[in-house]
């Protein structure tokens, strides 16, 4: 089968997918479909064209309504600003476009909300990109924790920590403006293990959160100061289902400590995920705190790891982290397209929705000195 793909935005992260989807050929991934890029929507085409045709892309559109105008277009892969994500998806569902949209899936519940009504009522495969499920050693720790193999969780600790933004010559870009974003380092980076708790332990009760902003002021395109109204650091405590507590810390000024990391602590041993350093395996303690390796059939009954062991690229042929999973996310997304049904353990736009409800929570407790909020899965 072939996929007809279409992508909005080329900044950052649509070059990560681009560099993952191009190199697809080489990498020995067994798919049963082919990717046709088919179409690139650019805000700045003319400045684009070169790169676009180079890609391989055999048309460039100017809005987004062309874009999911194209009639045998099959996919939309939405890498703009978080603003932009809500309309671009309700003009991709009414078009009938299956879409992958990058995270943040919007800046508000409200926006969120919609965008779950609109797929579900057009019917496409949607999916969030929370790439942080999409490696093998997350896929390993989601199976040793149904199998209770660390016993029953009953904590657990994460960090994604960034730091080039300590630096003051760091312009101000839509990140660091709330109306474009929804938030700072919390909804960039803390939304990725939302997910990951949620995935890996249940679904979020409540949340105390302390945010803080740093570097206050940036200077614009033009040079002149703007005030900074976004979180460049947040410390969440969180209480999951199955009376499961813990923490997260997401930073953009960790200098020294960059990390992407996760303890889970259980009450026959823990596991130690450390994406930066090894994709491919938690690291496994008993209750002696001895390192151990667990008998395998954890993993040879475990659908979901054994599709992504499958999708995720051999160590030899990696093309570093971000490349590996943003592509196995996206190998994901487009293995429900082509089966017609959205795969299981799929981030789907609801949950994307989920975790944008306890982002917001978040914010209501930092807005309260770190009081303990209630996230309320009916709102709003
Ligand atoms: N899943 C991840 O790990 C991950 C990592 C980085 C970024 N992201 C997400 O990807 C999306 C894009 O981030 P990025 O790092 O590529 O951003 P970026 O600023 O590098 O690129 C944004 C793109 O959108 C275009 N655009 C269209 N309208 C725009 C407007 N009004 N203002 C600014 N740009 C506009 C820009 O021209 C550019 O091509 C965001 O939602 C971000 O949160 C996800």
């Amino acid at each position: 089968m072939k996929i007809n793909y279409g992508l909005a935005g080329l900044g950052t992260i649509a070059k990560t997918h681009l560099l993952g989807l191009r190199n697809l050929p080489l990498l020995n991934v067994p798919v049963d479909f082919s990717i046709n890029l088919k179409a690139l929507y650019s805000t700045h085409p003319m400045e684009n064209v070169e790169t676009a045709k180079s890609c391989g892309f055999a048309e460039i559109v100017d809005t987004m309504e062309k874009l999911v105008s194209l009639e045998d277009l099959d996919v939309v892969d939405i890498c703009t600003p978080n603003f932009l994500h809500c309309q671009q998806t309700l003009l991709a569902a009414q078009a009938g476009k299956h879409i992958y949209c990058e995270k943040p899936l919007a800046n508000n519940s409200e926006q969120t909300k919609l965008m779950v009504e609109e797929v579900q009522k057009s019917n496409v495969v949607n999916q969030v990109a929370f790439v942080m499920r999409f490696n093998p050693a997350v896929a390993s720790a989601h199976a040793a924790i149904k199998q209770g193999v660390i016993g029953r969780p009953y904590a657990f600790r994460g960090e994604l920590l960034h730091s080039s933004y300590l630096m003051p010559e760091k312009a101000m870009t839509w990140r660091l403006q709330k109306n474009k974003s929804g938030g700072g380092a919390l909804a960039d980076l803390g939304i990725h293990l939302i997910d990951l708790v949620r995935f890996l332990l249940g679904e979020i009760h409540s949340v105390s959160c302390l945010t803080d902003t740093i570097v206050k002021q940036r200077k614009n395109s033009e040079g002149i100061f703007q005030q900074v109204d976004v979180d460049d650091w947040a410390s969440l405590s969180l209480q999951v289902q199955g009376d499961v507590k813990g923490t997260i810390e997401a930073s953009r000024l960790a200098v020294g400590n960059d990390a992407n990391r996760m303890w889970i602590y259980g009450d026959k041993g823990s596991l130690f995920i450390d994406l930066d350093h090894n994709p491919y395996s938690p690291i496994f303690y008993d209750e002696k705190g001895q390192r151990i390796y667990p008998d395998s059939r954890f993993l040879a009954n475990d659908p979901f790891y054994k599709r992504i062991v499958k999708l995720y690229p051999n160590s030899k042929l990696s093309q570093g982290f971000m490349v590996d999973t943003h592509l196995t996310s996206l190998l994901w997304f487009l293995s429900s397209v082509a089966d017609g049904k959205i795969l299981d353990h799929t981030p789907t736009f609801e949950e994307g929705h989920r975790a944008q409800l306890v982002l917001e929570a978040a914010y209501q407790s930092s807005s309260q000195n770190g009081s303990f909020v209630a996230v309320n899965p009916n709102q709003p």
